[in-house]
């Protein structure tokens, strides 16, 4: 706080600590008191604060912070695989992994550095990775704070491999909402879905927008750049604009599967709203040499601000 934007030292406000068991975490802030924590075990980022320093994002209060499961909240990165949906560890490697800071990674674009502060990841295959996924990559994350709070996750995936492969991809998005019965999603109206509790057939979704009160596990199709998360309670709503990820997970474990979880609390599932940009049903095919790019934009406007004012159709950056 006290700082103006001018003046912030943006390099500065970017902070290597360590975590209680010795791993690099990264503190992101900005000049108006916003941060992000992105650990690098997983790439995941832990924490997103706004200005008040209210958390965002949820964690469980019974996340296990010992390998090898990702931590239970934040934003784990599902990837080369998401779900169970081919012969990896359910939602692949990468979120197990300890990745590094890359001190000058391929340039972006201007505009992902400039009045932002940022971080830049890089995750290589180990020779472990290579026996079940016999694919050479490099995997980039850019994670960065902007002035307003907003956080951005830029991926790049790129084959440095002799032939081409496939992968699908999520940032398995776990948000911090006040009572699940108080929370609507707009923007996935009309769409179809693949239900995981039934198989993963597909549907279509009926309703006005999605509102809970039960189980839900679904990957919406071919979903627009911009989906709101409304949650009325906080008069506080979710801005998701997301490129080059055409589907949306959408979770909530709801009563009986929470208590099936040893990492998640009973009631907590009230508590939170996995909202994902995901390249699910149709993967990700790069040829050798080729980069695939994922973004995501995450802002919270006030609820007053409400769904009219996005163009949830057309959306993106
Ligand atoms: C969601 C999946 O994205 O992640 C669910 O759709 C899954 O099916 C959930 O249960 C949690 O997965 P995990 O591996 O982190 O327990």
């Amino acid at each position: 706080m006290g700082h103006s934007a001018a003046v912030w030292d943006y390099r500065a406000a970017t902070e290597v600590i360590k975590d209680w068991n010795g791993t690099d975490k990264v503190v992101l802030r900005n000049p108006q008191g916003a941060s992000a924590r992105v650990s690098l075990r997983g790439g995941q980022v832990t924490s997103w604060r706004n200005e008040q320093g209210e958390e965002l994002l949820f964690t469980s209060s019974k996340a296990i912070f010992k390998p090898p499961k990702a931590v239970r909240g934040g934003i784990p990165i599902c990837f080369p695989q998401f779900g169970n949906c081919g012969s990896l560890e359910q939602h692949g490697f990468a979120r197990n992994k300890i990745w590094t800071i890359e001190e000058n990674p391929p340039p972006l674009n201007p505009n992902d550095s400039h009045g932002k502060s940022f971080i830049d990841l890089l995750l290589k295959p180990s020779e472990e990775d290579l026996k079940c996924w016999p694919h050479s990559f490099e995997f980039r994350l850019r994670v960065s704070l902007a002035a307003d709070g907003s956080l951005t996750l830029i991926s790049r995936v790129r084959n440095v491999n002799g032939k081409a492969f496939r992968f699908s991809f999520a940032y398995h998005t776990y948000l911090s909402v006040s009572d699940i019965s108080e929370v609507r999603i707009e923007g996935l109206e009309t769409l179809d879905y693949l239900d995981n509790l039934c198989h993963k057939q597909r549907f279509t979704e009926q309703g006005d927008a999605i509102t809970f009160e039960s189980e839900v596990d679904r990957a919406y199709l071919s979903t627009p750049n911009v989906v709101a998360v409304l949650d009325h309670e906080r008069k506080r709503t979710y801005v998701i604009r997301k490129e080059g990820l055409p589907d949306v997970v959408v979770w909530n474990p709801w009563e009986k599967k929470s208590k099936s979880m040893v990492d998640f609390g009973d009631d907590e599932y009230k508590q939170m709203l996995c909202v994902d940009g995901a390249a699910i049903e149709k993967p990700v095919t790069l040829k050798p040499g080729e980069e695939w790019t994922g973004r995501l934009e995450l802002s919270v406007v006030p609820s007053t601000f409400c769904s009219e004012h996005f163009d949830l159709k057309s959306g993106g950056f």
